[in-house]
């Protein structure tokens, strides 16, 4: 290899290395591994998944779709029938919507089309960490004010760092890890006076008590992000759209930039999951009944405090130090998201609404570790 290749390689990977990535922390495999049990004991509540979803019926579909499917071909009309499915499912005109690889890929691509070096992308904090990671990548700045300590939006602190330069405002309601949703009228107070474009993230929007899409067309600089990881159960898939005012959308679908960017198995399974639609109405409605009796069951343990939920997850705060309580619940086989200090509260994790048994045995593991 020449010199000058040399050079511009180490330094190129030395910047490379200062891209600030997401990490996943432990997996369910590794700990079962760390543990000597087998790796079905785990209990995974950290990715806010949807186990409620009938997994036969998923499946069910799954092989039909293997017959259907000819996967020597590109998915060259896919998308558009989706987006006719969609439709009817959100309510709006197909030409409202723009379909991606699920809501990570969906805000890297709005960040990518809309954010340029200098530019200033405005949040709140804490909240998903996806965008701030694209802004950055993206040579952008993140300014993220913090939430009230009741999890609503601190408006006017917002409002003062609006100018010219804020091009982005990424707004998450239900948000992810506080669970509450924000209170539209502040949501509509700050779209309205934006100089740029909003992301209004409802990942969580079929377990949440309301939505925007409905309004969609009072906010021309809206982009309403939904996914079908939560709701739909289909996280391992990767599928998501947005909903927007017909001439946002169509920059998203159109300069994406690359071509059929979404398998065209992934876009047929969510139109058969549109089709079937009972499959995810029946697992929201027992997630959300299970999630009140866990927040209940959370805040009857002496030392841990549950928050309400509009989300798939629950954000509690315990008495005992969030590092203790995380390795304890590790050695017992139980994963959380865990988030430690957050506005007010020292000890904070984000636990995912799982299957009854599997909140069982965290209640137990709870009591225990607070007795201790
Ligand atoms: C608030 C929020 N938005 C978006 C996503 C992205 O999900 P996906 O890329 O699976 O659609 C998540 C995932 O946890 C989330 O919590």
């Amino acid at each position: 290899m020449n010199a000058s290749y040399q050079t511009w390689f180490k330094q190129k990977l030395a910047k490379l290395q200062t891209i600030d990535c997401y990490s996943a922390g432990v997996t369910p495999e590794g700990l079962a591994e760390q543990l000597g049990i087998d790796q079905s004991k785990i209990v995974k509540l950290n990715f806010n998944e949807n186990l409620f979803i009938d997994r036969t019926k998923q499946t069910a579909i799954m092989k039909q779709l293997a017959d259907e499917i000819d996967l020597r071909l590109y998915p060259e009309d896919e998308e558009a029938k989706l987006r006719e499915q969609l439709s009817g499912y959100m309510d709006v005109p197909k030409d409202f919507l723009a379909v991606g690889n699920a809501g990570d890929e969906l805000i890297d691509r709005i960040v990518r089309l809309f954010i340029e070096p200098g530019d200033v992308a405005v949040s709140f904090m804490p909240s998903f960490a996806i965008p701030r990671l694209c802004v950055k990548r993206q040579g952008g700045e993140y300014v993220a004010v913090p939430l009230k300590g009741d999890f609503q939006l601190d408006t006017d602190a917002m409002l003062s760092i609006f100018s010219d330069k804020t091009r982005l405002l990424y707004l998450c309601s239900p948000n992810n890890p506080t669970s509450n949703q924000m209170k539209p009228q502040d949501i509509e107070k700050l779209t309205k006076v934006f100089p740029g474009i909003v992301i209004l993230d409802e990942a969580y929007g079929e377990f949440a008590d309301y939505s925007f899409v409905p309004r969609i067309r009072e906010f021309p600089n809206m982009i309403i992000l939904r996914t079908f990881s939560k709701a739909f159960g289909l996280a391992m898939l990767r599928l998501g759209y947005v909903v927007a005012n017909p001439e946002l959308a169509a920059v998203l679908r159109d300069k994406a930039p690359l071509p059929y960017p979404v398998s065209g198995f992934t876009i047929r399974m969510g139109i058969k999951l549109l089709g079937n639609i009972d499959i995810e109405q029946t697992a929201v409605a027992a997630l959300v009944a299970e999630r009140g009796k866990l927040i209940k069951q959370l805040n009857q343990i002496a030392g841990v405090e549950a928050f309400p939920s509009q989300a798939d997850f629950v954000l509690i705060n315990t008495k005992a130090p969030a590092d203790e309580v995380y390795m304890k619940l590790l050695k017992r086989g139980i994963i959380l998201k865990k988030w430690g200090p957050l506005l007010q509260y020292e000890n904070c994790f984000r636990v995912t609404v799982g299957l009854p048994e599997m909140n069982a045995k965290l209640i137990e593991a709870l009591k225990q570790i607070q007795g201790d």
